[in-house]
């Protein structure tokens, strides 16, 4: 997890998550239906994206599809779905050449089967790549995410390659869906709603949060901008005081200067 500084005035998060809610209120209020405001959706990913990749941030996970939302009218998924593999389709190239990582997490076997093809011929063409890495939670529940973990370490205990006693944070850390990506630093939730709603529980432990009314579609660049100065103005003591946090900022006499 990224918390090796104590306050992080000025500071740029490594990894921003957002929570993109409010589509279906947008629409709403406009006279349309549900699917009109998630197709409305798609203009904000792509200037997040950019702008993410401008600011030098070097994660963004975007909540696309929870576990739960399977239970949403079934028109309304297939819309959603849909709607997925056209941006996919449409927006790859670009971010390629742009030098984007895609990495996708959720229970992948709830897709549609061409979908699944699309996403992992996509992380497979991209993965070398050295930029932003865009990571898109679909059919993803934090929850779930966590009994991944927990069976993926049970297994190794299982075939002996791992002592139970061994089975602490650090090997926790180590075993998660986004092992090797720092922890979310900063999480943004659209559409007015204070809850993290099975989001990725396990890697916001630490997150600064930050809700705002906008609804998704109506989520611009500027609103972006808005949540990093909102972070860069937060103090993260990560269960210190202020005073240590204050004595480590002092610098820090060399052994010439004492
Ligand atoms: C929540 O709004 C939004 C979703 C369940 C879908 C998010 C999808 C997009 C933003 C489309 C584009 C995404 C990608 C990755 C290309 P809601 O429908 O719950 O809104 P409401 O709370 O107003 O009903």
């Amino acid at each position: 997890m990224s918390r090796g500084c104590g306050a992080s005035e000025g500071a740029l998060p490594a990894h921003v998550a957002i929570i993109m809610d409010g589509n279906g209120r947008w629409a709403r209020a406009r006279g349309l239906p549900r699917h009109a405001g998630h197709s409305a959706g798609v203009r904000p990913v792509r200037q997040c994206v950019e702008q993410a990749a401008r600011r030098g941030v070097k994660v963004l996970t975007l909540f696309a599809f929870s576990s739960e939302n399977w239970r949403r009218p079934r028109e309304e998924v297939s819309r959603l779905m849909s709607l997925f593999l056209e941006a996919l389709d449409r927006e790859l190239d670009e971010l390629h050449a742009n030098g984007v990582v895609l990495r996708f997490i959720g229970e992948r076997e709830r897709l549609a089967p061409a979908l699944q093809q699309r996403l992992a011929a996509a992380e497979m063409r991209t993965r070398a790549n050295t930029g932003l890495v865009l990571v898109v939670a679909a059919a993803y529940g934090g929850q779930w995410d966590m009994v991944q973990t927990a069976r993926t370490i049970a297994e190794r205990v299982a075939r002996g390659e791992l002592s139970p006693a061994a089975v602490d944070q650090v090997c926790f850390e180590h075993h998660r869906t986004l092992a090797g990506l720092p922890g979310v630093d900063l999480l943004i939730r659209t559409g007015g709603e204070q809850r993290i709603s099975n989001f990725l529980l396990w890697d916001l432990a630490y997150a600064e949060l930050y809700f705002t009314p906008r609804l998704w579609p109506a989520f611009s660049t500027e609103d972006f901008d808005a949540a990093l100065a909102e972070f860069a103005a937060r103090r993260r003591r990560f269960g210190r005081t202020d005073e240590q946090l204050q004595a480590d900022a002092l610098p820090v006499a060399t052994e010439a200067s004492r």
